[in-house]
């Protein structure tokens, strides 16, 4: 069994015993590695949907249950957990960093359906949701993957110059004579 089955094992064992009280970490979490996510969802409409409710709509069940999903865990606002779920078992580096061992303890990919359980017929808008449309409303992955490229560039030119220093080095360490 490789390490990383023995990862995904424990992590999920961990995950079922643990599963009912998942803990919701906040945003500024997701930041520390996300930057670009976040600096986009921050100037979205997801950020500031618990400030739209003034006055008494502020503390109304009803409305916070789409505008700060998870108030009762001290979260305001719709956050990055709202909708890829909480993530104190996902969120730690060498989890994060394998796709199906962070799904399986909890990461979600949201698609439309995940949209829908907000954006229905009960919420204010004058169109019917179009997902394709709003989905680009909110895109704070392309920064992601953008980055993503550039960092695989970057430690692509550092191999290649780590490959031409370690052929260059035995030549250059050769006595001369
Ligand atoms: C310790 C750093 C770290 C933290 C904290 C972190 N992530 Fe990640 N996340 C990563 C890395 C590394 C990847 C792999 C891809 C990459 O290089 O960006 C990733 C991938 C993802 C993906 C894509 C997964 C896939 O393969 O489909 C999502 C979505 C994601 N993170 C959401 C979050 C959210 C939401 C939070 C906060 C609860 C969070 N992350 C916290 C480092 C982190
Ligand atoms: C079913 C989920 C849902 C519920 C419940 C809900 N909202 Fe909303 N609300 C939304 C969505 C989604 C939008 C964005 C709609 C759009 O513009 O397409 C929105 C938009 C708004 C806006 C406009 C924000 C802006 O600046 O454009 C206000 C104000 C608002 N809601 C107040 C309330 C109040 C007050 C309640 C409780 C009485 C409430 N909402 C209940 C989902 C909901
Ligand atoms: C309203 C729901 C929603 C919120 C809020 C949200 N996301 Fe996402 N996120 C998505 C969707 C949907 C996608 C995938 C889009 C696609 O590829 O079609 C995505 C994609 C991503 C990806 C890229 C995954 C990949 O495959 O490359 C990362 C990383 C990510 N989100 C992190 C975050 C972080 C960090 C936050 C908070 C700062 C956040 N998201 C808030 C819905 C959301
Ligand atoms: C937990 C509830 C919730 C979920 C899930 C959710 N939204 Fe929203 N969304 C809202 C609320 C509430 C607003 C209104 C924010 C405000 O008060 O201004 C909103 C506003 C928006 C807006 C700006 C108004 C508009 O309609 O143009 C877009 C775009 C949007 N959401 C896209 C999405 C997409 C795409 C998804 C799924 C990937 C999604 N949302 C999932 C609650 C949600």
């Amino acid at each position: 069994m490789s390490a990383r089955w023995l990862i995904l094992a424990v992590a999920m064992l961990l995950f079922g015993s643990a599963a009912d009280a998942q803990s919701y970490l906040g945003p500024e979490t997701c930041q520390a590695c996300h930057a670009e996510a976040y600096e986009v969802w921050k100037a979205g409409p997801h950020a500031r949907a618990t400030v739209s409710l003034t006055g008494r709509s502020a503390k109304d069940g009803r409305c916070l249950g789409c505008h700060s999903p998870q108030q009762d865990k001290g979260l305001a606002q719709v956050t990055c957990e709202s909708c890829h779920g909480p993530g104190q078992f996902y969120s730690p580096a060498y989890v994060m960093k394998d796709t199906e061992v962070s799904h399986a303890v909890g990461l979600e990919s949201p698609g439309e359906k995940a949209c829908r359980v907000c954006h229905d017929a009960s919420s204010p808008s004058l169109h019917p949701f179009d997902y394709k449309s709003k989905l680009k409303l909110i895109d704070h992955w392309t920064a992601e993957r953008e980055r993503r490229k550039s960092t695989r560039a970057q430690v692509r030119v550092l191999d290649e110059g780590l490959g031409l220093a370690l052929v260059a080095a035995p030549r250059s360490s050769a006595p001369s004579r």
